[in-house]
């Protein structure tokens, strides 16, 4: 009897245990399953994708009324100012100077073959002349829309167009206060947020994402920014991601979407991984398989406009991130934050002109190429990427050496080499016997490429192989 009462206080535990831990399974549980909505295949998808990866390179632009606080576009959080005080910035934003024709010509040239503009960003400011609030740029000084000139001007020059869209947003009411929130450090937090409601919020993001992909024409770029789930922060519940996922595939279905609604578990929730301010040792990957990504880097660590900020890389640095990026199978989106008078500053125009005069000689060793086989070794102070459909090689040479360039097993590989920037033969001999005047013991399959002793005039040059 008593063993009996015993048994039965332990199931009742049990079961007890068992139904909480599946409601907290419920509450914390992300969604990884394949829903049905997801019609897709791979073949499909890299069919989609083709395009973004022969491009390779594309200009995002930071721009919003954090560029006239001109101390980075996290300026109302880093000060923690209301949405009341941060009107001000609304009241002066006048970008007398802004001619998209201008921002569309400079990308091009630069060799960007799409843009990235932030339509939103966290304060809240829109560009586009949004139904569903009155923080946008018609009802600023701007008076106008900003959004669509630049939009045409993009596919005037033959750009591609991608929207930044801000899933955070200071300035809503409904938007609940977080731990990024300006105003998360307020005494009565919990009173503040006790009419806020995430879900008209969710609706309110279907709104303005409607606009954007049903307003501007065909978008091929999405870039959602950004979740951070846990304690007192937000993720794909708050979002409803998969939702908003699912409203972005039906009206457009051929736009690549990035990898920061907080689906990342899933395989269908994201088309690319975003490193940000950082550039991976190798292709990052899933599961052991390479993923397609794309890095969005700065010129010098703010995204928005940032007068006092010196920490500026070189235009060499640049050229040679770009050329890193895309021997990793990547993508570079590298960022301009226009000034609130509407112009690029002198700084991002220099390094803009110097990646230009670089890409015109010299942009096929970064257009349709990847990662080179694993069969081509690296020759010292290089960097290889590779063209599978023309099956060439590009050896940019970081460090130019003194006459020969030696290549480990290279051996009947190729069979033309040439300097790209003016298309000059380079003889190379293999073979190679010790001599009175040299001491080389190379292996039987290695190859010397005789160089001229002055290197070309161009920031990094690239020795195209053409390949067997
Ligand atoms: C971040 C920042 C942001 C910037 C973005 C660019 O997540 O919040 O200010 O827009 O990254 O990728």
């Amino acid at each position: 009897m008593r063993k009996n009462k015993f048994l039965n206080n332990a199931a009742l535990v049990i079961s007890f245990c068992a139904i909480y831990l599946q409601t907290v399974k419920a509450q914390n549980s992300v969604t990884t399953e394949k829903p049905v909505w997801v019609k897709e295949t791979e073949a499909q998808k890299d069919k989609r994708m083709e395009w973004w990866q022969d491009a390779r390179f594309g200009m995002f632009i930071h721009w919003g009324l954090y560029s006239s606080a001109a101390r980075h576009e996290w300026v109302q959080n880093r000060e923690k100012i209301s949405a009341e005080n941060y009107r001000k910035y609304f009241d002066v934003f006048n970008p007398d100077l802004y001619n998209p024709q201008e921002w569309a010509k400079k990308a091009k040239q630069a060799g960007m073959k799409y843009v990235v503009i932030t339509t939103k960003h966290h304060e809240g400011f829109c560009l586009w002349d949004s139904k569903y609030t009155d923080f946008k740029a018609t009802k600023s000084p701007a008076g106008k829309d900003l959004l669509k000139p630049l939009v045409n001007a993009l596919r005037a020059e033959d750009i591609r167009v991608g929207f930044y869209y801000s899933l955070i947003d200071w300035n809503h009411p409904h938007f609940p206060i977080d731990r990024n929130h300006p105003l998360r450090d307020e005494k009565n937090v919990a009173e503040l947020n006790r009419n806020r409601d995430i879900k008209k919020y969710q609706q309110f993001l279907k709104d303005q994402v409607t606009e954007l992909l049903t307003q501007f024409g065909k978008i091929d770029e999405l870039f959602f920014d950004y979740s951070y789930p846990g304690s007192n922060g937000k993720g794909q519940q708050d979002w409803d991601s998969e939702g908003l996922l699912k409203l972005v595939r039906k009206l457009q279905p051929d736009v690549i979407v990035n990898d920061r609604l907080d689906l990342s578990e899933t395989n269908w929730g994201w088309d690319y991984k975003t490193p940000e301010q950082f550039m991976p040792a190798k292709w990052p990957s899933v599961n052991g398989i390479n993923v397609p990504w794309e890095t969005c880097q700065t010129f010098s660590g703010s995204w928005g406009y940032h007068r006092d900020e010196y920490s500026w890389k070189s235009s060499r640095q640049l050229i040679t991130m770009l050329i890193e990026t895309v021997s990793k199978g990547g993508n570079l989106l590298l960022n301009v934050g226009p000034t609130a008078r509407g112009l690029f500053e002198e700084k991002a125009n220099e390094r803009l002109d110097d990646i230009a005069k670089w890409m015109k000689f010299n942009d096929r060793s970064i257009y349709g190429c990847t990662q080179a086989p694993d069969n081509f070794e690296k020759p010292d102070n290089c960097i290889l990427t590779y063209n599978a459909g023309t099956k060439r090689l590009y050896i940019h040479v970081l460090s130019w050496p003194f006459k020969s360039l030696h290549l480990k097993n290279y051996k009947g590989k190729f069979r033309y080499a040439q300097l790209l920037n003016d298309a000059s033969e380079i003889k190379f001999r293999y073979d190679i016997k010790p001599g009175s005047h040299t001491t080389e013991t190379a292996g039987e399959n290695d190859v010397i490429l005789d160089l001229p002793v002055q290197a070309p005039g161009v920031e990094v040059p690239v020795i195209e192989l053409v390949l067997n």
